[in-house]
């Protein structure tokens, strides 16, 4: 009997995928290579933000080869709703102090970018020595902050998505792929 669930099958709810199972595989090959290349001597932290980024970061950190320690970080924006509150609340802090520490913040999705601001600029104010982003999508054209995102998984229009950690209203974060729901599950 099989164990792996079957999620070949597009979901129901979902009206396109818009980034297959096989490109996600591909591209965090590529990303966990240019890391450990860029990282390569030092050792770095690699903070998740969840609860989204958890499947990004456990693939990512799958290809890289330099030393790495990872923590996570849980923070609300969003609440049950898709658009976003602009309200950046800390759910969970890190364990581990940053004084000195290279830091690399993994996030499933770069949107208006209040999250990661408020993130850079915290991290920076513990005294971590360096700190970049790696995001799984940025949404062309949505950010109402200029994040310099040094790895960028892909870049995806200004849509709401779901699948690989995203969710609306905390379901979908299981999909294998990332793509855009039926407009009437919004109730539109
Ligand atoms: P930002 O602060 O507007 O950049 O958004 C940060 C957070 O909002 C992300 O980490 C996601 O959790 C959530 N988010 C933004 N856009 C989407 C989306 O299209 N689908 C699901 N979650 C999203």
């Amino acid at each position: 009997m099989s164990i792996t669930p079957d999620n070949t099958a597009v979901h129901p709810d979902v009206e396109r995928v818009l980034v297959t199972e096989e490109e996600l595989y591909a591209r965090n090959k590529e990303l966990g290579a240019a890391i450990s290349a860029d990282y390569a001597g030092k050792e770095v932290l690699v903070v998740g933000v969840l609860k989204g980024a958890a499947w990004f970061l456990s693939d990512l950190t799958r290809h890289m080869t330099c030393d790495f320690t990872v923590d996570y970080m849980a923070v609300s924006s969003y609440g049950a709703a898709h658009k976003s509150s602009g309200v950046v609340r800390i759910l969970k802090d890190l364990e581990v102090p940053l004084e000195g520490k290279h830091v690399l913040i993994a996030e499933d999705i770069l949107d208006t970018g209040l999250t990661l601001k408020y993130l850079i600029r915290n991290f920076l104010g513990r005294g971590a020595a360096s700190v970049e982003v790696a995001a799984c999508v940025v949404k062309e054209g949505a950010q109402e902050e200029k994040i310099d995102v040094r790895y960028v998984g892909f870049v995806l229009p200004n849509e709401f998505v779901v699948g690989y950690g995203l969710d609306y209203a905390q379901k979908y974060r299981g999909l294998p792929y990332i793509g855009v729901l039926r407009p009437c599950v919004y109730g539109e």
